[in-house]
C-alpha cells in the first residue's frame, strides 16, 4: 500500500502539464485526488481513477475567485472527505508573454498576482480548516528558482513566486501548532508539456543547463521525489522551507 493511502490530495492546476504529473505521483502512493483547474480536468480525473484505482474528481475552478474556492473546498469535504494534502500549483506561467517590465500591461500584472498569489492564499484559507480539524496536513506551494535569481522579461511572474516564499513562511508559523506543514517546492526550468507548448517564451537553453551543477535538462519526473517527500510523513519535522529542485542551479 502506498504511503499516502487514505489521504485526500487537492491539486490546483492539476488537469494538465506538471499539475497532472503531480496528481499521478500522489495517486501512485494511494492518495485520492481532487483537481481544481480553470480548464476541464474530467478526463484527467477519470484516467487517474482507472490507472491507479483511487477516487479522483475534477472541479472547474478559478483559484482567484473566493466564492468558487469555498464551494470547491466544501464539495471536496462532502464527496471525497477532508483534504490532508494541498498542492498549490495553479499559476499563470507558460502562457504569459515575455515582455520588458515597462511594456507589461498593469491589468495583466494584477491578474498574475490574483491567480499566483491570492489563489494560493484562498486555497489554503478554505482547505486548511479540514487539516486543522484533524491536527495534521501538508501544504506544498509550487514556487520557482526564478524568485532567487530573477529573470529578464518575466517580472510579474517572478514577483508572484517571491510572494509564495513569504506566504509559505507565514502559513508554516501559523499552522505549525495545528500539526500542518507548509513548504515550497521550487523547480528550475522543467520541460513540462506547457513549456514545450510555448518554446518562444521558455526554450530551455544551453545557458540554463550550464548554470546547473548537474548539467542537463529538467523533466517533470525530476520533481516527484521531492513532492512525495513533502506530502508524506517523511517530512513531518520539515516546515517553512524551500526545496529547490533545479539540478543545483541555486544553492539555498
Ligand atoms: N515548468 C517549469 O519550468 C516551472 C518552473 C518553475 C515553476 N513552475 C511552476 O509549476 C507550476 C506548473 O507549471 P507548468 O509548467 O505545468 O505550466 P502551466 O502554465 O501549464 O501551469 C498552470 C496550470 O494552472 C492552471 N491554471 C491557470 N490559471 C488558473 C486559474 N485561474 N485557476 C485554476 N487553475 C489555473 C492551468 O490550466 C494549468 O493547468 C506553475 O506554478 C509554475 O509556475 C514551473
Amino acid at each position: 500500500m502506498g504511503v499516502l493511502a487514505g489521504t485526500v490530495a487537492v491539486v490546483t492546476g492539476g488537469a494538465h502539464s506538471l499539475g497532472r504529473t503531480f496528481c499521478e505521483a500522489l495517486a501512485v502512493e494511494g492518495a485520492d485526488i481532487a483537481i481544481a483547474d480553470i480548464r476541464d480536468g474530467r478526463d484527467t480525473a477519470a484516467e487517474l481513477a482507472r490507472r491507479f484505482e483511487v477516487r479522483a474528481r475534477s472541479w472547474q475552478v478559478d483559484v482567484s475567485d473566493e466564492a468558487a474556492v469555498a464551494r470547491f473546498a466544501a464539495e471536496v469535504g462532502q464527496t471525497l472527505g477532508p483534504a490532508g494534502i494541498l498542492v498549490n500549483n495553479a499559476a499563470l506561467f507558460a502562457e504569459l508573454p515575455s515582455l520588458p517590465f515597462h511594456d507589461f500591461p498593469a491589468d495583466l500584472w494584477d491578474r498574475v498576482m490574483a491567480v499566483n498569489v491570492k489563489g494560493a492564499f484562498l486555497m489554503a484559507k478554505h482547505v486548511a480548516p479540514m487539516m486543522i480539524d484533524r491536527g495534521r496536513g501538508k501544504i506544498i506551494n509550487i514556487g520557482s528558482g526564478t524568485a532567487y535569481k530573477g529573470m529578464i522579461e518575466m517580472a510579474a511572474y517572478v514577483t508572484s513566486k517571491a510572494a509564495i516564499l513569504g506566504l509559505t513562511r507565514c502559513l508554516a508559523r501559523e499552522l505549525g501548532r495545528h500539526g500542518v506543514n507548509v513548504n515550497t517546492l521550487a523547480p528550475g526550468l522543467i520541460e513540462s508539456p506547457s513549456v514545450l507548448e510555448h518554446p518562444h517564451n521558455l526554450a530551455p537553453s544551453e545557458a540554463v543547463i550550464r548554470s546547473r551543477a548537474l548539467q542537463r535538462r529538467g523533466v517533470p519526473s525530476d520533481l516527484l521525489g521531492a513532492l512525495v517527500f513533502l506530502a508524506s510523513p517523511a517530512s513531518d519535522f520539515v516546515t517553512g522551507q524551500t526545496l529547490a529542485v533545479d539540478g543545483g542551479s541555486i544553492t539555498l
